[in-house]
């Protein structure tokens, strides 16, 4: 048989796990051996923890320490070798990558869809932000109908949930605790806390506003804005990748 190109047929698909998996690897370009790293969570940040740890086998990177912003993600970092720390040991973190909800032109971002914001915040507030995530840009934070996770102590919830609602009544907010599996039990945070996800009718506008009116709530931990703190954002769609630096 005569010698020639064999030419295989195998389109690629762009699913969204894809598009993740492709802004997640151009991420890890920018890690570097002796880094200490923000390992997030989420699908995108999986693709994320699973490529520096095959980078690590391979010795192509070396001497990383990873704080995990999940009980989740530490679990899967240590499944694959990669030496872990906290904050409390390395309080400065040189890269954090991770996945985002929304992203608005100013990078601004919504986060923690999982409930994981809290550690999310800490870790990414610590050093120099870096966020990787497929197309999920939009002109309005909270347009695509996402709901904004506030995660409260436990104790007085509800009553920490109806100060919540009424600071946004004139944009027709709703609050829910979030719950899980058929009887509905509350979601507990890796932080022992529960979430209240808030509904809106109406854009809440002034988001800065709303973050410091949210933060002032006695019994709120945290919420999942995160503003001014993404330096950069990778967004992989099918034509093709985009880094966005602000
Ligand atoms: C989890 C997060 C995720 O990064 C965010 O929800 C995006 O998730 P995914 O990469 O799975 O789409 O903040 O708390």
């Amino acid at each position: 048989m005569e010698a020639g190109i064999l030419l295989t047929s195998s389109p690629f698909i762009f699913t969204q796990d894809n598009l993740k998996k492709i802004a997640a690897y151009k991420a890890v370009q920018y890690v570097e051996s002796g880094m200490v790293l923000g390992l997030g969570t989420g699908f995108t940040a999986k693709h994320v923890v699973d490529r520096i740890g095959e980078l690590l086998r391979q010795g192509k990177l070396k001497d990383i320490i990873g704080i995990p912003t999940s009980k989740k993600t530490h679990e899967h970092a240590l499944s694959l070798g990669i030496p872990l720390s906290d904050l409390n040991s390395h309080p400065v973190v040189d890269l954090a990558i991770d996945g985002a909800d929304e992203v608005n032109p100013f990078l601004n971002l919504v986060r923690g869809r999982g409930g994981c914001l809290l550690r999310e915040k800490m870790v990414e507030s610590a050093c120099k932000k870096f966020i990787v995530d497929e197309s999920k840009l939009v002109n309005c934070i909270g347009g695509s109908g996402l709901a904004m996770l506030v995660e409260v102590i436990q104790f007085c919830w509800k009553f920490t949930a109806e100060r919540l609602r009424r600071l946004f009544e004139e944009a027709g907010c709703v609050a829910k605790l979030r719950t899980f599996g058929e009887k509905e039990e509350p979601f507990v945070t890796d932080n022992g806390n529960f979430i209240v996800d808030l509904y809106f009718k109406r854009s809440i506008g002034d988001l800065k506003g709303a973050s410091n009116a949210i933060l002032q709530v006695a019994g709120v931990v945290e919420h999942r804005m995160f503003l001014d703190m993404a330096t950069t954002v990778i967004v992989a769609g099918e034509l093709g990748l985009t880094v966005k630096n602000k």
